[in-house]
């Protein structure tokens, strides 16, 4: 497997896999944007994997209109990550034009409106999921961004507020009739947070009475998920999330028993060489805590090895140490 190409692995598919808007998309896995998870660095490994598209994280609205130390980083993409998706999170419409429009400088190739985070600091001010309780706004929302910008504006939503409120179906509507250009479902419910049941039959639904091409979300493991979820809702990709931490070749077709662990050990000093590059040795060595636990989630350490690991401070440290716990491993898989 060669994980240092830049080269997205299915951007050499002569026909696409559906467009958004004019935007050409080859491939029908996508990684989800995740706050603190989907930065430049893994979405440019998941992309190089085979991810079709490039969602950053949330975008503050309100962060892009008054500056914040942070947003710099939050809104750095490279090339070839397109196409790139900057996914805005606000709760008023003339904000979110001002934000949409200063972003557009940047070069997107897709802006898509956040309604389904779920976070009390964000539904507290009627944004994220709370919007799903305004489809009225969500339509004037997407009419002016979709009439004001020269690129698609997609969303991403989950089923409703909570189960006596499942509006999926009015606000998919809004969505479509005001412009949008493609919609993601979550299949759950805000109230359900990422417990409870999906609902992929909610996704079946969506698909059928769109004519914009839907992305299908909420619990996709492995490749036979994808498969499932694509043959039971007709969805044109299927995102995944919080398994992609754990196995980003998900978006090679490999479930991850079937990654080796050269490829693995690999994978993990490129990724943490990109993260000090992106953040600076301290900040970066930090950030990667937490997917470096996840990568080495399948081995089932000791808890004294792995909390060495996860306490060392540079990225030497980290891959001298990380190299000795791999070949310990090697040795106890020969023995
Ligand atoms: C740590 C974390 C951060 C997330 N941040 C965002 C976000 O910034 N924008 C968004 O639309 N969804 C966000 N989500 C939701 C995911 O995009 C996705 O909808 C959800 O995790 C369900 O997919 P999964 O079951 O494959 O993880 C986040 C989820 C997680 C776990």
């Amino acid at each position: 497997m060669e994980v240092k190409s830049g080269m997205p692995t299915t951007s050499t598919a002569l026909t696409p896999t559906f467009y958004v808007g004019n935007v050409p998309v080859y491939g029908d896995l996508v990684l989800a944007p995740m706050d603190g998870i989907s930065d430049l660095p893994f979405r440019q490994l998941a992309r190089a994997l085979g991810s079709a598209m490039s969602y950053t994280e949330f975008i503050n609205g309100v962060d892009v209109i008054h500056g914040h130390p942070l947003l710099e980083k939050r809104l750095s993409f490279i090339e070839e990550e397109r196409p790139v998706v900057y996914q805005l999170l606000d709760n008023d419409p003339g904000r979110l034009l001002e934000a949409a429009l200063a972003l557009r400088q940047r070069n997107p190739d897709i802006i898509d409106i956040n309604m389904g985070c779920y976070a009390r600091s964000v539904v507290g001010r009627g944004a994220g999921a709370a919007l799903l309780r305004e489809p009225g706004k969500i339509a004037a929302i997407f009419k002016s961004l979709s009439q004001a910008l020269d690129i698609p504006v997609t969303g991403k939503i989950r089923l409703g507020w909570d189960e006596n409120s499942l509006n999926y179906l009015e606000v998919a509507h809004a969505v479509e009739d005001n412009g949008g250009k493609l919609l993601a479902v979550h299949a759950r419910t805000r109230q359900q947070a990422y417990g409870g049941k999906v609902d992929w039959e909610a996704i079946t639904r969506v698909k059928a009475a769109l004519n914009i091409p839907v992305i299908g979300n909420g619990d996709v493991q492995t490749l036979e998920d994808v498969e499932r979820m694509k043959a039971q809702t007709g969805c044109d990709a299927v995102m995944i999330g919080r398994a992609a931490i754990t196995n980003p070749w998900i978006f090679q077709r490999l479930d991850r028993a079937e990654v080796p662990l050269e490829t693995v050990r690999l994978t993990i000093h490129l990724h943490l060489e990109r993260m000090t590059a992106f953040y600076g040795q301290d900040r970066g060595v930090i950030q990667f805590r937490k997917f470096l636990k996840k990568y080495l989630t399948p081995y089932h350490l000791e808890t004294e090895r792995m909390t060495h690991l996860l306490t060392l401070e540079t990225s030497g440290e980290v891959i001298r140490y990380l190299d000795e716990v791999l070949k310990s491993i090697i040795a106890e898989q020969m023995s």
